[in-house]
């Protein structure tokens, strides 16, 4: 037989499991809908891409990286690519033309995809900012850290810093 005590207590600890589960929910990332959804789908395709200087080796992040992940590796779409000179880095005077799609894969130690940093040029989406390009920000498990939404205001202070070419900065901290 349950005592009244102990159904009480019972009564009570539920009660704070339940708020504890409420109130972690909230800080949790949401699924990627809309425009995140769609930069999320579009990062996960990697045919036809083109890697920064040639290379899928991952590397270790800069001093100058506003992303928490200890490695990274950067690829161009064939539009984007366009922009690359033959070493595989960004030309000096580039200019992305619209469709261009750039994704810089955040990566843990054991090459496992931490976070995708996303720069896709769309002028005419209403996420795009007023240079034309739309900021993602998204998990691997297509939850968003940062929605589109926000048009890059976390990222493109860092992102106009002096020798950045159209927003990218690998040449200046990978030259
Ligand atoms: C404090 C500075 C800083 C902030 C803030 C920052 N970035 Fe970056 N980002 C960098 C640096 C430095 C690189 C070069 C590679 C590296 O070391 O991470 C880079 C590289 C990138 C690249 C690869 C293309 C290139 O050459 O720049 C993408 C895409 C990118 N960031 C997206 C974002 C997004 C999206 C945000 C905001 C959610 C953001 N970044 C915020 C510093 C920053």
């Amino acid at each position: 037989m349950i005592s009244k005590s102990n159904f009480v207590s019972g009564l009570f600890g539920l009660i704070i499991l339940t708020i504890t589960i409420q109130s972690c929910k909230k800080d949790e990332p949401e699924p990627a809908k809309g425009i995140d959804l769609q930069l999320y789908e579009m990062a996960q395709e990697t045919a036809g891409f083109t890697w920064y200087k040639n290379s899928d080796a991952l590397l270790d992040k800069s001093s100058g990286s506003g992303h928490n992940y200890p490695l990274l590796r950067t690829r161009y779409n064939s539009t984007a690519a366009t922009q690359l000179d033959s070493d595989g880095k960004v030309s000096a005077n580039a200019s992305f033309p619209e469709g261009s799609f750039v994704v810089k894969e955040l990566t843990n130690n054991d090459g496992s995809i931490g976070l995708y940093a996303i720069l896709y040029k769309k002028s005419d989406s209403e996420h795009a900012d007023d240079r034309g390009w739309v900021w993602g920000y998204i998990y691997p498990n297509g939850d968003v850290a940062t929605s589109a939404v926000d048009k890059g205001a976390i990222c493109t202070g860092c992102h106009l810093q002096s020798e950045s070419i159209d927003y990218m900065l690998m040449n200046k901290f990978f030259p």
